[in-house]
């Protein structure tokens, strides 16, 4: 799931250069960051000067606060991703310790309430504004006891309105960009209620700001959720635009949040036996360190290597101990989860992704026009519906493709599949399978991922020389 979800910059080792050059620039950025920490951050008024000298202690750990929470590699440092976040829209609602805003744990004492939309912004019809707000409420609606009913007139539990600037609570809004809307937990008065900065653009799609996906995640602090640090999760405080919106589904992380609050929605007494408001569970986030964890696919890119699970991967570079963790959808928002199986193709620069019948070509984050193709323009035979492996020979200029328990080869050259192909995995890989999930080349070393196991062959000698856990790369 990727709502409002950080976008972590695509900085692959081509870009690790973050043109950071020159005082003024310096100086500018940190007057953002320092903006930042104190409206999200609790970073106190009197620590502004501190910001600018690189040396503070405080500055460096609300840094890492701020880091560790939206999920960003912990280095106390500006580097370029947390600038680029910082540089994200978001909602205005801070990461921590601001209790002024959410004092205790709040939640409403009745499950029926009423909402009101005081007024609209002009850049969507109000059909559009209205259609929003109830796509949004039904977000909560289907997974708790809460029902919503609309009033015209008075004071509803949560009063809904587009704002700019300064609008009478204290928390001016800041202009086009950064915070896009806040909300007040529940509560009498202004708690439970719903700014909007109408200094957005407000879009039906995804080329603004998406009203339903912000409503939607505003309405989850009416109704007593803070921000999760899980960046899958709805309630997670950066916008994301790349959101699939129709695809849109709450993440279990925000289910068990809000469920632990008002609990599951009643079952139907005419259906027992089909609950009508049944959500399929969401799949979780992976564990780096669950000794059971196996991946869907594995590639190395430029250097790196890349771990994919769900629709989740774990970024492995050389200079970093411990591996980067993303949605897939962050660097390539057009690719699917659960992959099949992904490769280098080290003289094209680029990663080839497998899933089902169709491959994708993509060079950095961006995918390359034509795909996805069929696999069977690789020369596969119709039988073959997917394949569960690839891995690219660096040296020999050949990838290797596995599907059940066969491979094929094919000759990066000639850009053919080889002759006499496919082959018995248990005839050519003694000890690896019977099924490969992943595979990888490094170090001289064919590495095969099975489940939680991992087999390090080594192709000169023909045999297994290691059987290692699958996470052994990641350093957990
Ligand atoms: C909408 O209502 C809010 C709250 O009453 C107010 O602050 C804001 O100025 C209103 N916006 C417009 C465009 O009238
Ligand atoms: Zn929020
Ligand atoms: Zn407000």
């Amino acid at each position: 799931m990727r709502h409002l979800v950080v976008l972590v910059l695509l900085c692959l080792p081509i870009c690790l250069a973050y043109p950071l050059a020159g005082a003024v620039k310096k100086d500018s950025n940190m007057d953002l960051v320092q903006q930042y920490l104190e409206k999200y951050y609790n970073l106190a008024n009197g620590m502004k000067q501190l910001v600018r000298r690189k040396d503070s202690i405080t500055v460096g750990k609300k840094i890492k606060e701020m880091q560790k929470f939206l999920g960003l590699e912990v280095t106390g440092n500006l580097d370029s991703n947390t600038l680029e976040v910082i540089r994200k829209p978001r909602c205005g609602v801070p990461d921590v310790g601001h209790f002024a805003t959410f004092p205790g744990l709040p939640k409403w004492r009745k499950t029926h309430l009423t909402y009101r939309i005081v007024n609209y912004t002009l850049d969507l019809s109000r059909d559009a504004v209205d259609a929003a707000i109830e796509k949004a409420l039904k977000v909560w609606e289907e997974v708790t006891p809460l029902t919503f009913s609309r009033i015209y007139e008075g004071e509803a539990d949560i009063m809904i309105s587009f704002a700019v600037r300064e609008h009478g609570d204290f928390a001016p809004f800041d202009g086009p960009g950064a915070t896009v809307a806040h909300a007040y937990a529940p509560g009498p008065g202004i708690y439970g209620d719903v700014h909007f900065d109408d200094d957005e653009q407000w879009t039906e799609d995804t080329s603004g700001t998406n009203l339903f996906l912000s409503a939607a995640h505003e309405l989850g602090h009416s109704l007593g959720l803070f921000h999760s640090d899980n960046p899958e999760a709805l309630m997670y405080p950066v916008y994301n635009p790349r959101t699939d919106l129709a695809r849109f589904r709450l993440s279990q992380d925000d289910v068990n949040g809000i469920q632990s609050l008002y609990g599951p929605p009643p079952a139907s007494p005419d259906e027992p036996m089909v609950p009508t408001k049944f959500i399929p569970p969401a799949p979780q986030m992976p564990s780096l360190c669950d000794p059971a964890l196996s991946f869907d696919a594995v590639s190395t890119l430029r250097g790196e290597i890349l771990f994919f699970k769900d629709s989740y991967f774990w970024r492995k570079t050389p200079w970093n101990h411990k591996p980067e963790f993303h949605l897939i959808s962050t660097f390539w928002p057009a690719l699917p989860s659960e992959l099949d199986a992904a490769c280098e193709s080290y003289s094209k620069d680029m990663v080839f992704i497998f899933k089902g019948s169709k491959f994708w070509a993509t060079r950095g984050n961006e995918i390359q026009a034509g795909y996805p193709r069929g696999i069977h323009t690789l020369g596969f035979p119709p039988t073959v519906r997917k394949i569960d492996a690839a891995l690219s020979d660096k040296e020999k200029k050949k990838t290797y493709f596995f599907a059940e328990d066969k491979y094929w080869r094919y000759d990066e050259n000639r850009q053919s599949m080889e002759k006499g192909f496919p082959r018995l995995i248990a005839d050519d890989f003694p000890g690896v399978g019977p099924k490969v999930d992943a595979a990888l080349q490094a170090f001289g070393f064919f590495y095969f991922f099975s489940g939680s196991s991992q087999f390090q062959f080594d192709p000169n000698a023909k045999k297994v020389t290691h059987i290692l856990r699958s996470n052994n790369w990641l350093k957990c």
